[in-house]
């Protein structure tokens, strides 16, 4: 098992206010009882991500900052747009690539997923690749094709020193903010066939997480049976409590799966 990584999307919630205040109980929480295993990032929306990386640093959180999108541009005539330089500025260290909702939404193509990528990890910033298929493709059985050449998409030919900087978070879309996450047994033959394509393109190192009404309560069975390094979690991420639950769960299975090796 890799060293688990736990990302909370904030998605479109929380103001700087409340922002300010979450990032205070978190820190506050992961102080009291620290995760010894597991890495934690937190993905606010923009403007709330300078007044949370202060109360981080101020704090001294070992919880990292993410954003979740950038403009695969450098500078300019982008209007609404915001770059990599402008969020390294603040600290970020993690941007989320191609969110599914980004890619229904916003017209995130998959050329412009590589492109936004390729910024990222250019900038020596981690990328976290969302891939991941809706309803439609999973009932006519797709799905596993569908992701492969999503990856495939964004992955094939980046070079070599930049590979270390990709994760890959596999949300299907029918399970996100849904509250019905896919099974244990849908993520792990996933998971495997992920890390198939991700081996094939020279990704064998890279950690896959899972994404879609990740909880407390459904986080070991998806770890130890999904096969999975960690999550991507919107909705439990936006109280203190359950996305430290959600930490502490892989700092557990990490743990007893340490002692079983
Ligand atoms: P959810 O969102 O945990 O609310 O399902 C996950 C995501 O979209 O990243």
């Amino acid at each position: 098992m890799n060293r688990p990584l736990v990302i909370g999307n904030w998605k479109m919630n929380l103001d700087f206010v409340e922002a300010v205040h979450l990032t205070q109980q978190l820190s506050v929480l992961l102080k009291n009882q620290p995760s010894a295993h597991t890495d934690a990032v937190v993905a606010p929306p923009f403007v709330d991500l300078r007044s949370v990386a202060s109360v981080l640093e101020s704090e001294r959180s070992s919880v990292a900052l993410a954003a979740q999108h950038v403009s695969a541009h450098e500078s300019g005539a982008h209007t609404g747009e915001v770059s990599l330089a402008m969020l390294t500025r603040l600290g970020v260290a993690w941007v989320l690539v191609g969110h599914s909702e980004r890619r229904a939404h916003y017209a995130m193509s998959d050329d412009v997923v590589a492109a936004t990528l390729r910024t990222v990890v250019r900038g020596a910033v981690n990328a976290v690749l969302c891939v991941g298929e809706d309803e439609a493709v999973r009932d006519a059985s797709e799905h596993e094709s569908y992701v492969a050449a999503q990856l495939a998409s964004a992955l094939a030919g980046l070079e070599e020193k930049s590979r270390a900087l990709v994760t890959v978070a596999y949300e299907p879309i029918w399970a996100i903010g849904t509250g019905r996450s896919a099974s244990a047994a849908q993520i792990s033959e996933m998971t495997l066939a992920i890390r198939r394509e991700l081996s094939a393109l020279g990704f064998a190192d890279t950690r896959v997480l899972y994404g879609g009404s990740v909880t407390s309560d459904n986080a070991a069975t998806t770890l130890l049976d999904g096969g999975v390094d960690g999550f991507l979690v919107g909705g439990a991420s936006l109280k203190a409590d359950s996305f430290t639950a959600i930490i502490r769960v892989c700092d557990d299975c990490y743990a007893v799966s340490a002692n079983r090796r």
